[in-house]
């Protein structure tokens, strides 16, 4: 058994969240931790909200709001949307938590006694109008690497470079638009060139990274990392500890992952055994992984793994960083401003979350970009309803009609083509089990639905339909058979739709009581099992007229592409 400890990256309590970052780091995240409930593995899930930095403060500031009240509105709105879309973590925190801010705190000095981090006076700047220094993204600009316009001053949309605020080209206050001037001011800043060679031995000695992740981690080394100020001027966030640091908040990239250590801490202390967080933390056994978007690489790789390392507590390091690249809205970014996203409300409504979970699933930004389209979406649940949907219910009405809902039992020697229908789930877990392992999910889907359309081949070539006139006996192995192939698709897909997989055991007549069902082919004896009593249909098809609407809604709520 191995121990794993799994982040999905803290989403900013600054609005709810989209598809977009569902596929990136919360649905991933959320298959491969119940795939390794099913594998028996021990495994603890951690994520929060991240709730410091300027992105918060403008848009409460924009909105009236005062920064704690914005940021405890967007906490429990994406609460809710990750519970509706059965994202289960073990516990779900904040980083305005106190033991957050008491653990940030204790990392700061850390690294400051050994002199890691250090003061310096560097160029800053001004806007005269607002009376104050203009962190992060309280100026705005051309990006001084690709040249993009209109870019935030700590980080690139466009190529996805963390930058250094001043050295924003054209810049303008983000407030009132006026050009800053540049001014000096003290900040903090971390040494990060001192772990480079750490760093680096540590990258390279991952095979099992994925080749985006790495190489981007590798050439950042190779570029020469910089020192970078983590500390900034604004009243929101963990105050620097230190007398003469008064008014200095964190950065919030540095105290946002130290949230997946606190977080840990809050489920340890809720569970009633509050030292238990080091059993994970501290434990050179657990393997550590992150999920996250390509976006925040450079913080995972390089500034979070440097911060743990610079610790006198011996905290263990990043074991993998699966990082995915962008989910788009039918070709351009999901934006609630500029009107291009998807009414989640209205969604749910209308569609079922396991087709949603499916569907982004299967065509997942693993390797690169994709998107939702809703034709995508439309052909994807229409695919589970003619094959998996089909499988199950005309295999299980057909007993209920036939065999007084009770599963008959194997009456007639196995033929060659039962044999190899089973024995093709045996293989099918091996397969399906290593691509879950190596976060290749789009693999698991496609060899698990192959599954499905081999056992629907099977109901055909054995037409149990007309052996119920010939010989009872086959027919009754048969549906056996193929009642053994469904329950087995339902436990190879229960990572993706864990809720249609407890349905579908629960109609063959199994109680799953919510307990992820073991990854192995099912060995238990059916002969007789009387099926369970839902027999609703599990996916219903969405008509093309149906999905045009959906399209002229989406084009008609767009503002129009700058
Ligand atoms: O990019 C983001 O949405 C950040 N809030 C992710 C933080 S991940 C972690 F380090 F906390
Ligand atoms: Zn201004």
């Amino acid at each position: 058994m191995s121990k794993y400890l799994i982040t999905s990256a803290l989403p900013y309590a600054n609005g709810p969240i989209h598809f977009g970052h569902i596929a990136g780091a919360y649905l991933p995240a959320d298959i491969f931790n119940r795939f390794l409930h099913q594998k028996g593995e021990e495994v603890l899930y951690i994520c929060g909200t991240d709730e410091h930095g300027v992105a918060i403060t403008i848009n409460a500031e924009k909105a009236g709001i005062a920064y704690k009240q914005y940021v405890d509105n967007y906490h429990k709105v994406i609460k809710e949307f990750f519970d509706k879309l059965n994202i289960r973590f073990d516990h779900f925190s904040r980083t305005t938590a106190p033991e957050h801010y008491a653990l940030a705190q204790e990392f700061f000095l850390d690294l400051h006694k050994k002199g890691f981090i250090k003061p310096a006076v560097e160029d800053q700047f001004y806007c005269v109008t607002c009376n104050r220094f203009l962190a992060d993204r309280y100026v705005s600009g051309t990006c001084p690497k690709c040249g993009a316009d209109n870019v935030r001053g700590d980080e690139c949309t466009k190529c996805g470079e963390w930058l250094d605020p001043s050295k924003i080209v054209f810049p303008a206050c983000k407030v009132c638009g006026k050009k800053p001037e540049i001014r000096q001011a003290t900040q903090y800043f971390m040494d990060l060139k001192a772990f480079a060679p750490k760093l680096k031995e540590w990258i390279e000695s991952k095979k099992d990274w994925k080749p985006n992740v790495k190489n981007k981690a590798l050439s950042l080394i190779e570029e020469g990392l910089v020192k970078r100020a983590i500390t900034r001027d604004i009243s929101w966030g963990v105050p620097v500890p230190l007398e003469e640091a008064k008014g200095k908040v964190l950065y919030v990239w540095f105290d946002a992952p130290i949230g997946y250590i606190s977080a840990t801490m809050e489920w340890a202390k809720l569970n009633g055994k509050p030292e238990s967080w080091k059993d994970w933390w501290f434990d050179k056994e657990t393997k550590l992984i992150h999920f996250i978007g390509k976006d925040n690489i450079i913080f995972h790789t390089i500034v979070w793994p440097a911060m743990l390392m610079g610790q006198d507590k011996p905290y263990i390091i990043p074991e993998n960083v699966p990082g995915n690249e962008f989910y788009n809205l039918e070709g351009r970014q999901f934006s609630k401003s500029e009107g291009w996203y998807i009414d989640t409300a209205d969604f749910f409504s209308k569609y079922g979350v396991d087709a949603l979970r499916y569907a982004i699933a299967s065509n997942g930004p693993e390797t690169s970009d994709s998107q939702f389209t809703w034709e995508d979406f439309q052909a994807r649940n229409n695919e589970l309803a003619d094959s998996l949907g089909n499988l199950v219910n005309r295999c299980f009405s057909f007993i209920r009609k036939n065999f007084e809902g009770k599963i008959p039992a194997i009456a007639s020697p196995l033929t060659n083509e039962d044999k190899a229908l089973l024995e093709s789930f045996k293989q099918g877990f091996d397969e399906v089990g290593k691509s879950y392992s190596s976060y290749r999910v789009r693999q698991a889907i496609a060899q698990a639905m192959a599954l499905a359309h081999s056992s629907n081949k099977y109901i055909n070539d054995t037409a149990p339909w007309t052996l119920r006139k010939t010989d009872l006996a086959r027919c009754g192995t048969v549906l056996n058979v193929a009642a053994r192939a469904i329950i087995n698709t339902a436990i190879l897909l229960y990572p993706v739709m864990p809720d249609t997989a407890f349905k579908i055991l629960s109609r063959a007549g199994l109680t799953p009581a919510g307990k992820a069902p073991e990854f192995a082919p099912y060995g238990g004896d059916l002969n007789d099992l009387p099926l369970g009593a839902d027999d609703t249909l599990l996916f219903a098809k969405i008509p093309d007229e149906q999905i045009k609407l959906e399209i002229e809604k989406l084009k008609s709520s767009a503002n129009p592409q700058v």
